[in-house]
Protein backbone atom coordinates (compact mmCIF):
# COMPACT_ATOMS: atom_id res chain seq x y z
CA UNK A 1 0.00 0.00 0.00
CA UNK A 2 2.50 2.48 1.06
CA UNK A 3 4.22 2.01 -2.64
CA UNK A 4 1.41 4.25 -4.49
CA UNK A 5 0.69 7.92 -3.74
CA UNK A 6 -2.60 6.95 -3.32
CA UNK A 7 -1.97 4.33 -0.28
CA UNK A 8 0.09 7.05 1.33
CA UNK A 9 -2.97 9.70 1.31
CA UNK A 10 -5.33 7.18 2.68
CA UNK A 11 -3.43 6.09 5.48
CA UNK A 12 -2.62 9.81 6.02
CA UNK A 13 -6.43 10.42 5.39
CA UNK A 14 -7.10 8.28 8.74
CA UNK A 15 -4.80 9.17 10.42
CA UNK A 16 -5.73 12.91 10.55
CA UNK A 17 -9.37 11.39 10.97
CA UNK A 18 -8.74 9.72 13.93
CA UNK A 19 -6.48 12.72 15.36
CA UNK A 20 -9.64 15.24 14.95
CA UNK A 21 -11.56 12.88 16.62
CA UNK A 22 -9.33 12.80 19.53
CA UNK A 23 -8.69 15.95 19.55
CA UNK A 24 -12.36 17.35 19.06
CA UNK A 25 -14.45 14.46 21.18
CA UNK A 26 -12.35 12.44 23.20
CA UNK A 27 -10.09 15.49 24.78
CA UNK A 28 -13.11 17.75 24.97
CA UNK A 29 -15.35 14.53 26.38
CA UNK A 30 -12.69 13.77 29.17
CA UNK A 31 -11.99 17.32 29.87
CA UNK A 32 -16.02 18.57 30.75
CA UNK A 33 -17.28 15.62 31.67
CA UNK A 34 -17.56 16.68 35.73
CA UNK A 35 -19.16 20.05 34.20
CA UNK A 36 -23.05 20.20 34.68
CA UNK A 37 -25.46 20.56 31.44
CA UNK A 38 -27.42 23.67 32.79
CA UNK A 39 -31.17 23.87 32.28
CA UNK A 40 -32.91 26.88 30.39
CA UNK A 41 -33.95 28.21 33.80
CA UNK A 42 -30.47 28.17 34.73
CA UNK A 43 -29.01 30.24 31.74
CA UNK A 44 -31.25 33.20 32.32
CA UNK A 45 -29.19 36.30 33.66
CA UNK A 46 -29.45 39.62 34.27
CA UNK A 47 -28.45 40.49 31.21
CA UNK A 48 -31.12 38.53 28.90
CA UNK A 49 -33.68 39.86 31.84
CA UNK A 50 -33.07 43.13 31.25
CA UNK A 51 -33.61 42.72 27.30
CA UNK A 52 -36.91 40.86 28.18
CA UNK A 53 -38.02 43.25 30.37
CA UNK A 54 -37.29 46.14 27.72
CA UNK A 55 -38.91 44.18 25.06
CA UNK A 56 -42.39 44.02 27.73
CA UNK A 57 -42.09 48.04 27.59
CA UNK A 58 -41.67 48.54 24.03
CA UNK A 59 -44.41 46.33 22.49
CA UNK A 60 -46.85 45.91 25.78
CA UNK A 61 -49.67 44.75 24.64
CA UNK A 62 -48.39 41.77 22.71
CA UNK A 63 -45.74 40.87 24.71
CA UNK A 64 -48.34 40.40 27.37
CA UNK A 65 -50.81 38.62 24.42
CA UNK A 66 -47.46 36.09 24.88
CA UNK A 67 -45.62 35.65 27.84
CA UNK A 68 -48.02 37.60 30.58
CA UNK A 69 -45.33 39.42 33.14
CA UNK A 70 -41.63 39.17 31.83
CA UNK A 71 -40.98 36.86 34.56
CA UNK A 72 -37.69 34.51 34.10
CA UNK A 73 -39.84 31.32 33.97
CA UNK A 74 -41.35 33.70 30.97
CA UNK A 75 -38.00 34.08 29.73
CA UNK A 76 -37.39 30.67 29.79
CA UNK A 77 -40.10 29.63 27.48
CA UNK A 78 -39.10 32.72 25.54
CA UNK A 79 -35.80 31.09 25.05
CA UNK A 80 -36.88 27.78 23.72
CA UNK A 81 -39.27 28.69 21.66
CA UNK A 82 -36.97 31.42 20.27
CA UNK A 83 -34.32 28.61 19.61
CA UNK A 84 -37.23 26.83 17.77
CA UNK A 85 -38.05 29.75 15.55
CA UNK A 86 -34.43 30.24 14.79
CA UNK A 87 -33.98 26.18 13.41
CA UNK A 88 -37.07 26.57 11.34
CA UNK A 89 -36.34 29.31 10.04
CA UNK A 90 -33.03 28.10 9.01
CA UNK A 91 -31.25 30.88 10.44
CA UNK A 92 -28.62 28.55 10.33
CA UNK A 93 -28.14 28.19 7.02
CA UNK A 94 -26.49 31.84 6.94
CA UNK A 95 -25.07 32.09 10.29
CA UNK A 96 -22.48 30.18 12.66
CA UNK A 97 -22.64 30.15 16.34
CA UNK A 98 -18.62 29.96 16.79
CA UNK A 99 -15.93 32.77 16.77
CA UNK A 100 -12.94 30.29 15.56
CA UNK A 101 -9.05 30.55 16.69
CA UNK A 102 -8.09 31.88 13.34
CA UNK A 103 -8.50 34.66 11.03
CA UNK A 104 -8.14 37.17 13.76
CA UNK A 105 -12.20 36.45 14.36
CA UNK A 106 -12.07 37.53 17.97
CA UNK A 107 -11.42 41.53 16.10
CA UNK A 108 -14.85 41.19 14.50
CA UNK A 109 -16.84 39.57 16.90
CA UNK A 110 -15.60 38.88 20.00
CA UNK A 111 -13.61 36.49 22.31
CA UNK A 112 -13.33 32.99 20.82
CA UNK A 113 -15.77 30.42 21.76
CA UNK A 114 -15.10 28.01 24.25
CA UNK A 115 -16.15 24.49 25.28
CA UNK A 116 -18.54 25.37 28.21
CA UNK A 117 -20.12 28.04 26.45
CA UNK A 118 -21.99 24.81 24.67
CA UNK A 119 -22.23 23.22 27.58
CA UNK A 120 -26.84 23.62 28.63
CA UNK A 121 -29.79 22.80 26.69
CA UNK A 122 -30.23 25.56 24.61
CA UNK A 123 -27.10 23.99 22.92
CA UNK A 124 -28.74 20.50 21.91
CA UNK A 125 -27.89 20.51 19.33
CA UNK A 126 -25.12 23.14 18.84
CA UNK A 127 -26.01 25.74 16.05
CA UNK A 128 -23.17 26.05 14.97
CA UNK A 129 -24.04 26.50 11.29
CA UNK A 130 -23.11 25.41 7.63
CA UNK A 131 -21.58 28.45 6.36
CA UNK A 132 -21.23 32.17 6.87
CA UNK A 133 -23.44 34.33 3.88
CA UNK A 134 -23.51 36.47 7.35
CA UNK A 135 -21.76 37.14 10.17
CA UNK A 136 -21.31 35.11 13.30
CA UNK A 137 -24.46 35.62 16.03
CA UNK A 138 -22.72 34.31 19.14
CA UNK A 139 -21.67 37.23 20.53
CA UNK A 140 -24.95 38.93 19.02
CA UNK A 141 -26.71 40.04 22.06
CA UNK A 142 -26.62 43.96 23.16
CA UNK A 143 -24.95 44.80 20.05
CA UNK A 144 -28.61 45.89 18.78
CA UNK A 145 -31.61 47.63 20.48
CA UNK A 146 -34.67 44.89 20.20
CA UNK A 147 -36.59 47.45 18.29
CA UNK A 148 -33.38 47.58 15.83
CA UNK A 149 -34.00 43.46 15.64
CA UNK A 150 -37.81 44.43 14.74
CA UNK A 151 -37.39 46.44 12.32
CA UNK A 152 -34.84 43.42 10.69
CA UNK A 153 -36.58 40.94 10.81
CA UNK A 154 -39.36 42.61 9.50
CA UNK A 155 -37.54 43.74 6.37
CA UNK A 156 -33.29 43.96 6.71
CA UNK A 157 -32.87 45.86 3.79
CA UNK A 158 -34.79 48.66 5.45
CA UNK A 159 -31.80 48.86 7.42
CA UNK A 160 -28.96 47.02 5.34
CA UNK A 161 -30.06 48.17 1.97
CA UNK A 162 -28.13 45.53 -0.15
CA UNK A 163 -28.52 42.70 2.52
CA UNK A 164 -29.43 39.42 1.26
CA UNK A 165 -31.60 38.27 4.20
CA UNK A 166 -34.74 37.27 3.86
CA UNK A 167 -37.82 39.31 5.21
CA UNK A 168 -39.67 37.50 7.93
CA UNK A 169 -43.34 38.87 8.40
CA UNK A 170 -44.85 36.17 9.53
CA UNK A 171 -43.27 36.98 12.76
CA UNK A 172 -45.16 40.35 12.92
CA UNK A 173 -49.02 41.11 13.20
CA UNK A 174 -48.58 43.25 10.22
CA UNK A 175 -46.23 45.90 11.16
CA UNK A 176 -42.65 46.02 12.15
CA UNK A 177 -43.80 47.12 15.81
CA UNK A 178 -46.08 44.50 16.28
CA UNK A 179 -43.90 41.64 16.83
CA UNK A 180 -46.09 38.27 17.24
CA UNK A 181 -44.98 35.40 20.07
CA UNK A 182 -42.45 34.01 17.50
CA UNK A 183 -41.01 37.42 16.29
CA UNK A 184 -40.66 38.66 20.55
CA UNK A 185 -39.03 34.63 21.22
CA UNK A 186 -36.96 34.81 18.31
CA UNK A 187 -35.43 38.79 19.83
CA UNK A 188 -35.01 37.06 22.81
CA UNK A 189 -33.28 34.19 21.89
CA UNK A 190 -30.45 36.71 19.65
CA UNK A 191 -30.41 39.12 22.60
CA UNK A 192 -29.46 36.35 25.10
CA UNK A 193 -26.37 35.01 22.78
CA UNK A 194 -23.51 35.92 24.46
CA UNK A 195 -25.31 37.44 27.87
CA UNK A 196 -23.22 34.97 29.57
CA UNK A 197 -19.83 36.78 28.80
CA UNK A 198 -18.76 39.74 30.64
CA UNK A 199 -17.89 40.98 27.03
CA UNK A 200 -21.82 41.60 26.60
CA UNK A 201 -21.99 45.21 25.49
CA UNK A 202 -23.45 48.26 26.95
CA UNK A 203 -24.05 46.07 29.83
CA UNK A 204 -22.74 48.55 32.42
CA UNK A 205 -24.42 51.37 30.79
CA UNK A 206 -27.38 49.24 30.98
CA UNK A 207 -27.10 48.50 34.99
CA UNK A 208 -26.50 52.16 35.12
CA UNK A 209 -29.68 52.92 33.43
CA UNK A 210 -31.43 50.20 35.65
CA UNK A 211 -29.91 51.52 39.05
CA UNK A 212 -31.41 54.82 38.24
CA UNK A 213 -34.81 52.94 38.44
CA UNK A 214 -35.47 52.85 34.86
C1 LIG B 1 -29.73 34.07 3.07
C2 LIG B 1 -28.90 34.17 4.26
C3 LIG B 1 -29.48 34.62 5.57
C4 LIG B 1 -30.50 34.05 6.28
C5 LIG B 1 -31.36 32.84 5.91
C6 LIG B 1 -30.59 34.79 7.50
N1 LIG B 1 -29.66 35.79 7.54
FE1 LIG B 1 -29.33 37.08 9.05
N2 LIG B 1 -27.98 38.07 7.94
C7 LIG B 1 -27.55 37.69 6.69
C8 LIG B 1 -26.61 38.70 6.20
C9 LIG B 1 -25.90 38.66 4.86
C10 LIG B 1 -26.52 39.69 7.18
C11 LIG B 1 -25.70 41.01 7.14
C12 LIG B 1 -26.55 42.10 6.48
C13 LIG B 1 -27.70 42.52 7.35
O1 LIG B 1 -27.50 43.02 8.48
O2 LIG B 1 -28.86 42.36 6.93
C14 LIG B 1 -27.38 39.26 8.27
C15 LIG B 1 -27.52 39.95 9.46
C16 LIG B 1 -28.17 39.44 10.58
C17 LIG B 1 -28.13 40.04 11.88
C18 LIG B 1 -27.41 41.32 12.26
C19 LIG B 1 -26.00 41.03 12.64
C20 LIG B 1 -25.28 42.28 13.06
O3 LIG B 1 -24.98 42.42 14.26
O4 LIG B 1 -25.05 43.14 12.21
C21 LIG B 1 -28.89 39.25 12.71
C22 LIG B 1 -29.15 39.44 14.19
C23 LIG B 1 -29.39 38.17 11.89
N3 LIG B 1 -28.93 38.31 10.62
C24 LIG B 1 -30.20 37.16 12.37
C25 LIG B 1 -30.84 36.24 11.54
C26 LIG B 1 -31.89 35.35 11.99
C27 LIG B 1 -32.39 35.24 13.42
C28 LIG B 1 -32.29 34.65 10.89
C29 LIG B 1 -33.42 33.66 10.80
C30 LIG B 1 -34.75 34.17 11.12
C31 LIG B 1 -31.45 35.06 9.79
N4 LIG B 1 -30.61 36.04 10.21
C32 LIG B 1 -31.51 34.52 8.51
C33 LIG B 1 -27.92 36.55 6.01
C34 LIG B 1 -28.96 35.72 6.36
Amino acid sequence: MLESKGGILFIAGIGFFAFAFLSNVAVPMIMFKELPEQTVEEVVNDRIMYQFSELSQRYPEPFRLAFGEPSEEACADALRLGRQVYIGEACWHCHSQFVRPVSNESRRYGPVSETWEYQNELQRPVMFGTRRVGPDLSREGGRHGNDWHAVHFYRPKTIVPESPMPEYPWLFDGAPDKPNKRGLALITYVQWLGSWLDSYPYYEELESIQSEGY
